[in-house]
This record gives structure tokens, C-alpha cells and sequence, in this order.
């Protein structure tokens, strides 16, 4: 190794390892979801179970809280509860990833994990690195010890090879296999601005062909597609998108960035997506973006998602960054389709840190409070029951969750601790339950089963933590405060 490199190496390590964020007065570091050992963190990589351990990589800046240098970063968990930080396990050190290791996924063939992921070259000079100046590469690395040390092996596809007709995004890799055929797709932007995903094939991992485009007919949903992952699960195949571009509608499409997926069928000879539905959004709260899914050993098709979205978005923030850390993962979510929706639905094993129990039937005619259910750390889950006309729940500080029967609305309102999140809504055709997951500084509300949900980042400061209802209905209510350590 480079002797510069391999002190450079040293200091990343040592910071990863010992500098851990400044946990001494940090109101909002995480309990019971993955955060970073400091630094910036955005998408999940290369998620993946091997032999009963689960790893999860993920893109890291470990020098820069707002996001500099990506890595990837890497913990392992055996429960997917409680995760080992393992450090760094990819650096940009490559002529062909020097400005970062930016996103990609596993694939476990026999004894091997292999990696592709996107490797990231900025040219220097006067470029606008959209239809010049930069690279995408894509790289295949190996690792033969269950995903501890990956051994780069290469370029399979250099920048120089991908079709005409296309800008500079060309990126994030993810595999799949059908029959003895493996399929790579590609998200990226074509040089009219309209998103696509590349296919590429290959009979043994390493030599990679050309294979056309995914979709079979051609959509108009934004300038450019980032992370695209394909899956098969309940007889119906799933295509996810992360759509750059879409113009915000009343109830779509309120975040910078999207997240959402498309249903159809997959023809197994072309390996071409068709017979269409439309893009729905995954998440309908502030901070969700880059999901990928993986299938673990019990067959579950699991994704975790970015707890967070590009920075692009100035007038939201996360004051997490005077601790010297930024974003973090959502709670793993299994996945299944109802009908024509995903629905995501929080794991089992997070039933395992439930701690002390609530539970009370509540008839609420106006406004009322109830002490014992105050918190910020808990798992709360509300059966609804004859609402009437409309109701409010006010929990944590400034948050507030409402609904209107006779619009059909679910509202998420933030004050000041959402820090620049205000708003975010969804149409429901009825409520039926609410399962909340609330941490320090992060709120997943799970409706009706999974049907929709909303993540959002949230800062109080620990005023009035009280929680509260103002309307008329009734509902059975269990909350579990959550052991875990921070
Ligand atoms: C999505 C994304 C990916 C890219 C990575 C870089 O958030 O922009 O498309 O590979 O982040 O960190």
C-alpha cells in the first residue's frame, strides 16, 4: 500500500472508531434506529444477509457532516435491532472512484458476497458534470469473508461504454438473477432529462453486455432516476425509483427528491418491465429517500431507507450537525403487496425492546391530556374507533397528527422543532390504526397496517412533552416505552 494512503487510512480509521459523535449533551442521537459514528450518512449499500449476519453498508462521509468524501461505511447486526460498527469498508482509492464510492448493492453467490457499486471521477476544469466533466464507473468488488474485507476487482462497465444518448448520471448498480442470467440495472438521466434504467447481463458475474432499456414503454417522471431496485415478491414484481424532477402536486410530490415504486410484470426472456401501474410514493413524510430492499434467510423482503434527503432542500435542516453527525437509517421494514400498494410494515424483532406497557381504552369528548403517555422514546400503537368528524393528537412539543373523516385527510404538522419540516399530508379512505415508533429525534407512523407511512426528523428540545387529543372518538391505545442504550 501507498504509504501516503496508508496514513491517511490510519487517521479515517481512528476517527471512525474513536471519535464517535459528541453523545454528552445531544438531546437527539438515536436510540433504537442506525445513526452514523459520526459524519454524514446517507443511502443504504450493499444490504444483505449472510450466513445469519446481517450487513449493512451504507454511503459515509466520515470528514464531512455535510457530506463530503463518500465511503462506505459498514455495520453488522444479528437481530437487525442492535448493529457493530465495522468501520470502513470501502475507501475511494481507485483512479476510478476517486471522488467517492457512491452507491451500490450485494449479491450472494455460494460462498462469495459480490459488490457493485458506482465510482465517482470529477474532471477538473469548467464543467457542468451533468453532460460532462464526470464518470460514473461501474465496479465489481468481491468479498470472501462475508463481507468484512472487500477486495476491489474492477471496472465491468467504464463510463466510455454506456449507450449514446445519455448525460453523465449513469449510477447506482443493483443485481439480480433469473433462471442462470444475471441483470444489472442502472439508474440514470438521458440527455433530453427524462429518467431511465439501463440493463445490462452476464452469465458469471464479471463480463457484463449491453441489454437495452428496463422499461418496456417509455415514461415521462423526472430528469433523472437514482436508485433503482427491482424485486419479486408476492407474485407481482416491483420496480423502486427515486425520481429527480417531478413538480409537486396537491397531495404528490411534496419533498425535493421522490421515493416510490412501480408494480408490473417482468418478462423473464427480455427482462423487460411491463404492464405498468402507476408511480406511487413510499413514504409521505420529510425525510425518506434511496431505499433498497434485500431478501433475508426467512424470505422476508426487508428495506431500509435513507432517514433523510439531499441537502439541496435549504430551508430544511438538522441541527444533529453541532454534534458532529447528520441523518440516519429508517427502522428496517418488511415489504408486501395488497392488492395494487406496497405496504411496509415494522419487523418482529423490534417487539423485543418493548419495555414497560400502557394500555387504556379512551372515550375523548374535546380536549384532554394524558400524562402517563408523555415520552419521546416509545412505540405506541392506536385502534380507532367511531371518530367524529375530525380529531388532533398532539405529541412531542410542537408535533401534531390530525385527520378529517369527511376529507379523508391525515395531516403531520410540525412547529419549530421541525426545523423548517412543516406540513405533509395524506389521503386515507378511512383510519383504522395508527403504530408509531418515536425516537429522539425521529417519528415512523405506520397506517392502517403499512398502507402508507411518514417518517419525518423532528427536534424537540423537551418542552411539554406532553401528549394530548382534542376531537371526539374512541380508541384502544398501547405504548411501550424502549429499552435500548445510547
Ligand atoms: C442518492 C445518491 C445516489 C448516489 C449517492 C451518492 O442519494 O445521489 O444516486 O450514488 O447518493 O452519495
Amino acid at each position: 500500500m501507498n504509504p501516503l494512503f496508508k496514513e491517511i487510512k490510519g487517521l479515517v480509521d481512528e476517527k471512525i472508531n474513536t471519535n464517535m459523535y459528541e453523545k454528552k449533551g445531544d438531546p437527539w442521537s438515536l436510540s433504537f434506529h442506525f445513526m452514523p459514528p459520526g459524519g454524514w450518512l446517507n443511502d443504504p449499500n450493499g444490504v444483505c444477509q449472510y450466513k445469519g449476519i446481517y450487513n449493512l453498508y451504507y454511503q459515509y462521509s466520515p470528514n464531512d457532516v455535510n457530506g463530503g468524501l463518500k465511503y462506505w461505511g459498514h455495520a453488522t447486526s444479528d437481530d437487525l435491532v442492535s448493529f457493530k460498527n465495522q468501520g470502513i469498508a470501502i475507501y475511494p482509492d481507485q483512479p476510478y472512484d476517486l471522488h467517492g464510492v457512491y452507491s451500490g448493492s450485494a449479491f450472494i453467490k455460494g460462498d462469495d458476497i459480490h459488490f457493485f457499486y458506482t465510482g465517482n471521477v470529477k474532471h477538473l476544469g469548467n464543467y457542468d458534470y451533468i453532460n460532462s466533466g464526470r464518470e460514473q464507473n461501474t465496479i465489481h468488488a468481491i468479498s470472501k469473508d462475508g463481507g468484512k474485507t472487500i477486495k476491489k476487482i474492477g471496472k465491468i462497465i467504464s463510463a466510455y461504454e454506456y449507450p449514446e444518448g445519455f448525460s453523465n448520471h449513469v449510477r447506482d448498480p443493483k443485481v439480480t438473477q433469473i433462471g442462470n442470467v444475471y441483470f444489472l440495472i442502472l439508474g440514470a438521466r438521458d440527455i433530453t432529462n427524462k429518467g431511465k434504467i439501463l440493463t445490462y447481463k452476464s452469465r458469471d458475474l464479471y463480463e457484463w453486455e449491453y441489454a437495452g432499456l428496463f422499461l418496456e414503454s417509455d415514461i415521462d417522471l423526472g430528469y433523472m432516476w437514482e436508485c433503482p431496485d427491482y424485486f419479486r415478491i408476492d407474485n407481482t414484481d416491483v420496480l423502486l425509483i427515486c425520481p429527480q424532477g417531478l413538480e409537486k402536486q396537491e397531495f404528490e410530490f411534496q419533498n425535493i427528491y421522490q421515493s416510490g415504486y412501480i408494480l408490473g410484470k417482468v418478462d423473464l426472456e427480455t427482462f423487460k418491465f411491463k404492464d405498468m401501474q402507476e408511480f406511487m410514493e413510499l413514504d409521505k413524510g420529510f425525510d425518506f429517500y434511496a431505499p433498497q430492499t434485500f431478501e433475508d434467510e426467512k424470505g422476508r423482503r426487508i428495506l431500509w431507507a435513507w432517514m433523510g434527503l439531499p441537502s439541496d432542500d435549504e430551508t430544511i435542516s438538522n441541527p444533529t450537525i453541532e454534534f458532529g453527525w447528520q441523518h440516519a437509517m429508517t427502522l428496517p421494514r418488511e415489504l408486501s403487496v395488497k392488492g395494487n400498494k406496497l405496504y411496509q410494515t415494522p419487523l418482529p424483532e423490534f417487539e423485543k425492546i418493548r419495555d414497560c406497557k400502557i394500555e387504556k381504552t379512551i372515550n375523548v369528548k374535546g380536549k384532554c391530556e394524558f400524562d402517563d403517555l408523555n415520552g419521546a422514546v416509545f412505540e405506541m400503537i392506536i385502534d380507532f374507533e367511531n371518530i367524529e368528524n375530525e380529531f388532533i393528537f398532539f405529541l412531542r412539543e410542537d408535533t401534531s397528527i390530525s385527520y378529517s373523516v369527511e376529507e379523508g385527510v391525515l395531516f403531520l404538522k410540525h412547529g419549530k422543532s421541525g426545523y423548517g419540516r412543516n406540513e405533509r399530508k395524506v389521503r386515507l379512505n378511512r383510519l383504522s390504526t395508527l403504530q408509531i415508533f418515536s425516537d429522539h429525534s425521529s417519528l415512523e407512523i405506520f397506517i392502517n397496517g403499512g398502507e402508507e407511512v411518514m417518517t419525518s426528523r423532528v427536534y424537540p428540545i423537551g418542552n411539554n412533552m406532553k401528549m394530548g387529543f382534542d376531537g371526539r372518538f374512541e380508541a384502544n391505545i398501547r405504548k411501550w416505552s424502549i429499552k435500548t442504550e445510547r
